[in-house]
This record gives C-alpha cells, sequence and structure tokens, in this order.
C-alpha cells in the first residue's frame, strides 16, 4: 500500500494517514567518495544577548567593577562615607570608590555588590578578589574586609566568608585575597567594609578602590580573566567546527558609536571602555537597565576559546553601516565610502592581531597578552544583517583591501535578515559579483518553513560564493517561541539538507547560543543558565547530534530515488567518517506515528558486509511541546542503545523509527 503524503499542517504539527504496515526504504550510496564535509560544518554563533557574557560565560562575578555604569553606583549598594571620584589610574575608566571615615568611630563605610542577578558560589570552591587601591597616606596602611554574604538569612552571621586585605600604599596597586564558600547561594552579595577595629579611626582615613573583580579560582581551562567552567564545558561538547563573534547585530551598533570596537576589548581589562548594548532596550517589554558591555570577554579571550576548543575563529566586524533592521532608513548614521578607511583598517587590524608576528602593531599587543604564536584566523565576516545598495558598495572596499593585504583570509559577506525575496536575490547576486568566499543567511522562521525547507540548497548554483547558514532557529507561531521539542525537531529535519548538500553548505550555526534565564531579551536559546546551573535545550542537543557525528564526507541517500525531505513525514542525510570508519545515519521522523525504515547499502566492494550492531541515538519527547528547564534539565535527552546485528539482511538494516523521533544511527566498517 502506498501512504499518502502529509495532509495537514495543523499548528506546526504534521498529520499523517494510512501509514500502516510500510517499510520505507533508505538507499545509501556507499559506492562513492561523497562530498567531502568541511571541517567547519557544525559551528557556534555567539553574541552579547542575553547575558551571555557578563553575568553569563564571562566568569566576572561582580558588576560594574570599574563604576563606569551611567550611574557609577549601579549594582552597588553603599553605606557611610563612599564617594565616587574621576581620576583613577585607568585612561578609559577613569572612575572608582574612596571609602572614607564615616564621621564617627562606630559607623561603617561599606560597599556591597549585588553581582548579576546575584552572586552564585558552590560549597568548596574558591573565589579570588581582586582590586587596585591605595590608602590616602594618612596612616602607614588601611586594611579592607571583604565578604561573601547572603543577605537574605535567618542565620546570626550575614558574611559566610571573609578576608582581609591591608592596603599597604599610598600608590595605586592590585591586591587580592582568595575566599573559599562554605555554601552554594545563587545570590550572595559580595561586601567591602572599611575596617573599624583600628581603634585610630580618624577623619584623614580613607581607602581608593577600584576594578573590583571577583573570579572563581578555576576557570575553563584555568584561564586568568577566563570563562565559567560548566556553560564553556556545554560549548566545548559540541565539538564545533567554527565559531563566529561576537554577533549579530552588537556588530552594527545603533549608532556607529555604540557599535562592537574591537580594539576596546583587548590590552589590560582594567583599561577596555565599557559599552552600553543595544540589547538593554532594544525591546522595551524585556529591558535590562543594567546590561553593559565590560569587553572583558574581548577578542583575546575569544580567540583563546575558540583555539581551546579547536573551532576556527570567525571575527565579524562592522562594515561602517549601523543596525538597519532596528532604525528608520533617516535614523542611519553610516559611514561614507570616504569616511570609510577606519573601519577597513578594524578589519585589516583584527587579522594582524589575531595572525601578525610579535613585532607587528597588532601581533606585539597579542603576545604581551600571552600568546606570541598566531591564532591562525581563515576568516572575517563584513557586516551584519545589512541590506540595500550601501552594503555592497561598502563591502567592495573591505574585498578589495583584504585580498590585496590578506589573499590567505577567507571573507563572508551577508545576504541581510531576510531568508528569500528580492532584497535577498540582489544581495546574492551583489556577493557573487564581488566574488565573497560564503554568504551569510539568516532565518529565524516558523515550523512551516524548518518543514518545507529541507531541500533549499538542493538547487543552489554549485559555484560562486558557499553558504554560511549563519543564524537560524525555529520561532513556532501561536506564541509557541520557545524551546520545545517539536522546534528542535523540526531543525533536525531540516539540517538534514544542510548535510547533503555540504559541497555548498560549509558552516551553519544556530542563535542565539547563550541566556541567563533571568536576563534574556531573546529567544529561544541553545543553552540556558543560572548563576549555577547549566541547561541544554532541545536544540542544543539536535545541534550536538550533527556536529559530533558530521562525517568526512556526505552520502546520496533516496527513498523510492528521491531525496528524503518529507516524503511520509521522513528526512534524511548519510554521511561516512573516514576517520572513525562510519556511516552515520540521521533520519528524522515527523510523523505522528512509528515507522519501519531499512537502511540500504548499495555501491559496498563484494568483500564488505555489513552485520555489526548499530548504535541508536534518538531523541523524542511523548509532548511536544515540552522542554528541559533548569529545575527539569533531563527531561529531554538522547537515548543511545545498541542494535544487535541480526537486524541486517544483505547489508540492509531494518528498524522502527518512533513518532516524533530524530534518530542517528552509527554504523562501523
Ligand atoms: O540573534 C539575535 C539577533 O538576530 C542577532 O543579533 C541579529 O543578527 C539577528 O537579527
Amino acid at each position: 500500500m502506498k501512504a499518502r503524503r502529509t495532509i495537514a499542517s495543523l499548528a506546526g504539527m504534521l498529520i499523517y494517514v494510512s501509514m500502516a504496515a510500510q517499510t520505507n526504504v533508505l538507499t545509501i550510496d556507499a559506492g562513492k567518495k561523497g562530498i567531502p564535509i568541511q571541517d567547519t560544518m557544525f559551528g557556534l554563533f555567539y553574541e552579547d544577548i542575553n547575558f551571555a557574557a557578563d553575568g553569563g560565560l564571562y566568569a566576572e562575578l561582580i558588576k560594574n567593577r570599574s563604576f563606569e555604569f551611567n550611574d557609577p553606583l549601579a549594582g552597588w549598594d553603599i553605606i557611610g562615607n563612599v564617594k565616587v571620584m574621576g581620576d583613577g589610574p585607568f585612561s578609559n575608566n577613569p572612575h572608582y570608590v574612596r571609602l572614607g571615615y564615616p564621621g564617627h568611630p562606630s559607623m561603617l563605610t561599606a560597599i556591597c555588590n549585588e553581582g548579576f542577578f546575584g552572586i552564585g558560589v558552590e560549597a568548596g570552591h574558591e573565589y579570588r578578589i581582586s582590586f587596585w587601591a591605595r590608602n590616602s597616606g594618612t596612616r602607614p596602611a588601611e586594611q579592607v574586609s571583604v565578604h561573601l554574604c547572603l543577605p537574605s538569612t535567618m542565620g546570626e552571621d550575614q558574611s559566610f566568608c571573609q578576608n582581609v586585605v591591608t592596603v599597604e600604599s599610598p600608590e595605586w596597586k592590585r591586591y587580592e585575597a582568595v575566599l573559599k564558600s562554605p555554601i552554594t547561594a545563587a545570590k550572595a552579595e559580595f561586601r567591602a567594609v572599611l575596617v573599624r577595629e583600628h581603634k585610630a579611626n580618624t577623619p584623614g582615613q580613607s581607602v581608593d578602590m577600584e576594578h573590583i573583580s571577583l573570579f572563581p579560582v578555576e576557570t575553563f581551562n584555568g584561564d586568568e580573566n577566563g570563562l565559567r567552567t560548566d556553560i564553556a564545558e556545554a560549548i566545548k561538547a559540541l565539538e564545533p567546527g567554527v565559531f563566529r563573534f561576537p554577533g549579530g547585530c552588537i556588530v552594527e551598533g545603533t549608532n556607529l558609536e555604540t557599535r562592537y570596537q574591537w580594539k576596546n576589548s583587548v590590552g589590560p581589562v582594567e583599561n577596555r571602555p565599557i559599552n552600553k548594548t543595544r540589547w538593554s532596550y532594544t525591546f522595551p517589554h524585556r529591558m535590562f537597565p543594567d546590561y553593559y558591555q565590560s569587553y572583558g570577554l574581548g577578542f583575546y579571550e575569544y580567540f583563546r576559546f575558540a583555539e581551546e576548543i579547536g573551532a576556527e575563529p570567525l571575527p565579524v566586524v562592522s562594515c561602517g553601516i549601523a543596525c538597519q533592521f532596528e532604525n528608520e532608513p533617516h535614523w542611519h548614521s553610516d559611514a561614507s565610502i570616504d569616511e570609510l578607511q577606519p573601519f577597513v583598517d578594524d578589519a585589516l587590524d583584527l587579522i594582524e592581531f589575531a595572525n601578525g608576528p610579535v613585532d607587528s602593531e597588532w601581533g606585539r599587543v597579542r603576545a604581551e597578552m600571552g600568546h606570541p604564536e598566531p591564532f591562525n584566523l581563515k576568516y572575517i565576516g563584513i557586516g551584519n544583517e545589512q541590506w540595500g545598495e550601501g552594503y555592497p558598495q561598502r563591502l567592495e572596499v573591505f574585498v578589495k583591501a583584504i585580498r590585496a593585504k590578506h589573499p590567505e583570509i577567507g571573507i563572508i559577506g551577508s545576504s541581510g535578515p531576510y531568508k528569500d525575496g528580492e532584497d535577498f536575490d540582489y544581495l546574492w547576486k551583489e556577493m557573487r559579483r564581488l566574488g565573497v568566499d560564503l554568504v551569510d543567511e539568516h532565518y529565524y522562521a516558523n515550523e512551516e518553513f524548518f518543514i518545507n525547507n529541507a531541500a533549499r540548497y538542493d538547487t543552489y548554483p554549485r559555484t560562486g560564493p558557499k553558504v554560511f547558514a549563519g543564524e537560524y532557529a525555529c520561532h513556532g507561531v501561536d506564541g509557541r517561541k520557545w524551546n520545545h521539542f517539536n522546534a528542535s525537531l523540526l531543525e533536525a529535519a531540516f539540517m538534514t539538507g544542510l548535510e547533503r548538500n555540504a559541497d555548498i553548505v560549509h558552516m551553519a550555526s544556530y542563535a542565539p547560543l547563550l541566556a541567563h534565564v533571568e536576563g534574556w531579551q531573546w529567544r529561544p536559546d541553545m543553552i540556558w543558565f543560572d548563576n549555577l546551573d547549566v541547561m541544554l535545550s532541545c536544540s542544543y542537543h539536535v545541534q550536538k547530534m550533527y556536529s559530533t557525528n558530521c562525517g568526512t564526507h556526505s552520502l546520496s541517500i533516496v527513498m523510492d530515488g528521491e531525496n528524503v525531505t518529507g516524503q511520509r513525514g521522513l528526512y534524511a542525510s548519510a554521511v561516512r567518517d573516514e576517520q572513525k570508519r562510519e556511516y552515520i545515519i540521521k533520519v528524522a521522523n515527523l510523523a505522528e506515528e512509528s515507522q519501519e525504515i531499512s537502511l540500504q547499502f548499495k555501491g559496498l566492494s563484494r568483500k564488505e558486509t555489513l552485520d555489526c550492531p548499530v548504535t541508536c541515538t534518538v531523541l523524542h519527547s511523548d509532548d511536544p511541546y515540552a522542554e528541559n528547564t533548569l529545575e527539569n534539565p533531563n527531561a529531554i535527552v538522547p537515548v543511545t542503545s545498541v542494535i544487535e546485528p541480526s537486524s541486517w539482511y544483505k547489508n540492509t538494516f531494518t528498524s522502527t523509527i518512533g513518532p516524533r523521533t530524530f534518530a542517528v544511527y552509527t554504523i562501523s566498517y
């Protein structure tokens, strides 16, 4: 009996009928070498949105550590005599606080920091407090006690660990102390108190404090100025091939002044000027007045992390056009072609920062930061979601300059914010004319799009720029815009088309990557976290099932002679991994019913027989709109089983795939 195709698409769920007891034969052409899959194929789109950096991946626990927010005391509470001063030792961050004599020997001067939605600490872990300080010189030394506190405790003492730092000099110096937490708390507070046990509290007494920083002693890879271990490990586990940074809209800025300027993000952290991120106000219904970029996780830390996790870095820089998507045309503050040189220089200097010799201007900065070896940068993106004639006009200037100086660097252009249409077609034509290496496509789209676009790239021209599917995620309609299982299943189905078209799709990254549960502006997102824990969304699991099983060559897999792009609710792709000596078949079953599938391998040499156990990893949820949460992070996770060889018959493996299931079959050869 022939099964009928989709008869209805209801609220993003496919309803199939008449599929009783049909075996779907999926034929894999194992006789051909297949299409090489790029090492960059599945990667990361990182943007500092949703408190991804400060309060997230960047392990700093103090908010507004340099007193440079619009309100210099934002994030801080004060008691006693605290003054904000403006002539500090770091020219880009001139503010600091002066903790002075409180006016009476029994009064107290102290500052308290609330952290990012509180300060998360774990029992038995150590935290390094550091700050720059000087005393007023009226006495040989002053003391500051530093504390981790639980203001809400019912216990006798709010402070649960403390240390004392002696500020021994009237010159600015860096001081540090370690605090070992005996408890786990998601919402602790940091306090620095001018010690009053000194009987000689005097009116002249004061301590100036600047760049007050609190880091877990243990950071990812033990890096100084490093990353939160649990989030970084979750990213590493994706084995990403490519790592785009720093966005997103923040590359462009609301205006050019607020664009991401990478030069502000390198060098000593104390002197990196902060930036007000657009994500503090872009959505007035999710406003975060205290959301700034400290640039503590800057370009050096980015390149270092990319290297540590084995991903090709892909930095994106401003093309001289501020964000078009959120701005009316008349609000634009674009750089004219005549004004573009500093922007082009930024791109060239960034390449030098990454790859230049240690005696070059920017190579020296990298070396001084601790990495004399080049980072081996191979790609750069110019502009984010730009469109209209102004973009290719400006991009052309960049392309000429980069090609002339760095012909070895691949250039990524943009097809704008739209997944298709006039602007999209125009930009693709222009990208071909300019000869960029890859074109960045974005599609935050509904269920229908993901169901219907598994064949999107089957008909793309095979010459010219390659595709970087640089931002995509299934955004459910009718308010279903969260990380539910159904969205991830449709993404899995769609991604079979990326893999099948590995000759032109060279990079792909789900977006955005990170979100703090108390600080998000945009969802769905791949990895969620609070101050203590990480939650991996269903979409994370799908991405990982692809990226850790991406193989070296894409093979043809067909059903009834056609690519498997939704017939009977099935989507499939096949790869061979020449290093691991595996065939890896991915099948998404969007139907409401189980289906029998036969994976039939054609073209094997006469000596070759496939009859080994098959490892099958499935992602499934009975409730399509269920999701993982921080309270229940493992509600929906991949489950792996081994299917014994009896399921093989003449190089054909037959099994059942459950309803609404994404499955990855691994077959050793
Ligand atoms: O990922 C969130 C935003 O979506 C990015 O900043 C932008 O590129 C896109 O519009």
